[in-house]
């Protein structure tokens, strides 16, 4: 069962393999979008690019499903470890910063210690 390190929230969150990053970020109630996305976003299919999250290492180069058109598409001048989490499925453990557009307060630190902290299985 992969787990899902979200640094800005601090924690540590199992999932089903092929499960949803979006919707596992909403079920756990993670602040996946900012403003814009709060006001309006598209629901998951790929229209609003709103859902940012900047994958941050993993287990596996396969943690995540491969880009999709729609990222590749929307995705075009965004730095490359960016993806959309409505088009993301975990395959394995994942460490994941959510509103990677934001600024995070001791981000260093933060992002030090979630990648130098073993990831669970
Ligand atoms: S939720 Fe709209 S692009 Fe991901």
């Amino acid at each position: 069962m992969p787990t899902i390190r979200f640094v800005r929230e601090g924690r540590d969150v199992k999932c089903s393999v092929g499960a949803n990053l979006r919707q596992i970020a909403l079920r756990e109630d993670l602040g996946l979008y900012g403003l814009k996305g709060n006001l309006g976003n598209c629901g998951g299919c790929g229209q609003c690019i709103t859902c940012f999250v900047e994958v941050l290492g993993g287990n596996s180069p396969d943690a995540l499903s491969p880009l999709t058109e729609v990222e590749l598409a929307k995705l075009k001048r965004r730095p490359k470890s960016w993806r959309l989490a409505c088009q993301v499925i975990v395959n394995s453990s994942v460490i994941i910063l959510t509103r990677p557009q934001a600024p995070l307060s001791n981000s260093r630190k933060l992002i030090a210690a979630a990648t130098n902290a073993p990831l669970p299985d």
